[in-house]
Parts: C-alpha cells; structure tokens; sequence
C-alpha cells in the first residue's frame, strides 16, 4: 500500500476520492443498520471520504481513527461537521474510552499488518449488539490475478524454447477467503453476512491490464533470453492467446463485504 503517513500520498489519495462514488459503501452501511442518534467509528477514516458517508445516516457522532497525521489534517481539513471527530491512532492497537452502536472501516482492512488485533480492538470499541462493517477489497491469496494469468502464458512460450523463467509470486494477500473467515470466527464476532462482487475487465481495461504487465515483463525476458527476437516471438504468442478473452472478460478477483455483529 502506498505509505499514508506521507502527506503526498495522502494528498494524492484525496484528490481522486472526493471524486469516487459514495453509492455502494451507502448502500453497504444501509444493511448495517445506523440508526439516528447512534455513536459511530469510522476505522482508518483517511480524509473522511467514508465519515461523509457515514454522516448521511445522522448519527450523534462519528470518531474517524487513522494512523496517517496527514490523512486526519486532511480529515479535519474537509469534513466541516460538528458530529465529526477526528483521532490519530492505530486501530491494531486501539483503546479509546468510549464505546459505540456500529464501526465501519471502507477499503483498510486488507491493507493491515495486523488483522486479527484490529478486529479484536473493533470487537472492544463496541457495544453489545453492535454492528460492524468492511471489506477485503484487495486480493485473496488464490484468486486468479490477470498478471498470473499473463505470467502463465508467458512461461509456457519460454518453456516452449526450452528456457524456464520464474517472476515474483503475485498471488497476493494473506489470506484466501476461508482463512480469513476463520480469522473472524476466532474473535467473538458473529458473521451476520458476506457478500462477493466479482471484478471483471475486459476491452479497454484488460488490454490495458495486458500492456503494464507486458511493460513490467519485458525487461524480466530480455535479461533471461538476451535475444530481442525470441522476446518479441513470445509477446506475439502472448497477445494471440488473450485477444480472445478480450471480449469475454476476465474475472479478477472479488471484492468482500463483511457485516458483523458483536453478539
Ligand atoms: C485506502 S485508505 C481508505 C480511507 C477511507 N476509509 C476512505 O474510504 O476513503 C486506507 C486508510 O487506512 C489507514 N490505515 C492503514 N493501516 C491502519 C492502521 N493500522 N490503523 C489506522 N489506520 C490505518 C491508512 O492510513 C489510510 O488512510
């Protein structure tokens, strides 16, 4: 993940997120249940990107938390709103003295070195029966990741030539999805429902997909083949073999959405 705690970062994360739709994590945080009145915690808040969204359901109160000090001057910066209170801190790790109705923490938790003591502090903050929403939008381990996708046919046509190649493992993520299942069922969260979304590009976008993996690849092949004709050989296999995925779409992986509730 980009490194948040460097206000260039964490500016240039704002700058497009002001723009970002705030419809689904509304819809999301709708299944969730905040109530009028309720005492919120937004976990690894940023800017305040999902405190806004979290503001739409007219809570007493909302605590932002991040551990980046750039990300809460923004916060403070941006969200002009009385009910919005802003925290730095590391949610791994985090003891406030106040409890709350519901959390909700929008595209963190796959970023956290530390998952299971992050649940754990948001299972702590809450009060009894109370609701806590996120999800897991980067990869599982295991889902199929177009550049593995790429990095298999390209193999393969190495292998053809007889030349074995090997690239950085790209699987991703720490977990696989029943892992990180597991991992909640450990806490005393009761998983009250998930919910996948597949991630599916095609046209532009996987051809897109195609042309940053082929740029990261083809330095890789010209130090292991030393031959520009066998690489642009392989680059031509390459894109014969994915032309016919360009209009099926690929799926990329699934972003999930997890609603808990401390029983
Ligand atoms: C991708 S941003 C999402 C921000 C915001 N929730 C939104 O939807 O715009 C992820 C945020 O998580 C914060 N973060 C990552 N690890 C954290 C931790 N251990 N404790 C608190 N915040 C954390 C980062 O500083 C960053 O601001």
């Amino acid at each position: 993940m980009n490194d948040y705690t460097l206000e260039e970062n964490a500016r240039g994360y704002m700058g497009e997120r002001w723009d970002f739709p705030k419809t689904d994590l509304i819809k999301n945080l709708k299944r969730l249940g905040i109530s009028e009145g309720d005492f919120v915690l937004d976990v690894g808040c940023g800017g305040g990107w999902s405190t806004e969204c979290v503001l739409t359901f007219n809570p007493a109160r909302v605590v932002g938390v991040d551990y980046s000090e750039p990300m809460i001057k923004i916060a403070r910066e941006c969200v002009e709103d009385e009910r919005a209170e802003f925290i730095q801190g590391d949610i791994s790790s985090l003891v406030l003295d106040q409890e709350f109705d519901q959390a909700v923490s929008e595209d963190v938790f796959h970023h956290l070195d530390d998952v299971a003591g992050a649940l754990n502090s948001v299972y702590n903050l809450l009060k009894e029966g109370g609701g806590f929403f996120f999800n897991w939008s980067g990869y599982f381990r295991g889902d199929e990741l177009i550049s593995n996708y790429f990095q298999r046919i390209v193999s393969y046509e190495a292998r053809k030539r007889g030349m074995s190649l090997s690239f950085p493992d790209q699987s991703g993520g720490k977990f696989n999805r029943k892992e990180l299942k597991e991992l909640i069922g450990d806490t005393c969260f009761d998983i009250k429902h998930i919910k996948m979304k597949p991630r599916k590009v095609k046209g532009e976008d996987l051809r897109d997909h195609h042309h940053d993996f082929w740029e990261e690849a083809y330095p890789h092949l010209m130090d292991s083949f030393q031959n520009e004709r066998i690489v642009r050989e392989i680059g031509l296999a390459v894109r014969k073999k994915t032309s016919k995925f360009l209009k099926k779409g690929r799926t990329l992986g699934f972003k999930s959405n997890y609603w808990l509730v401390k029983a």
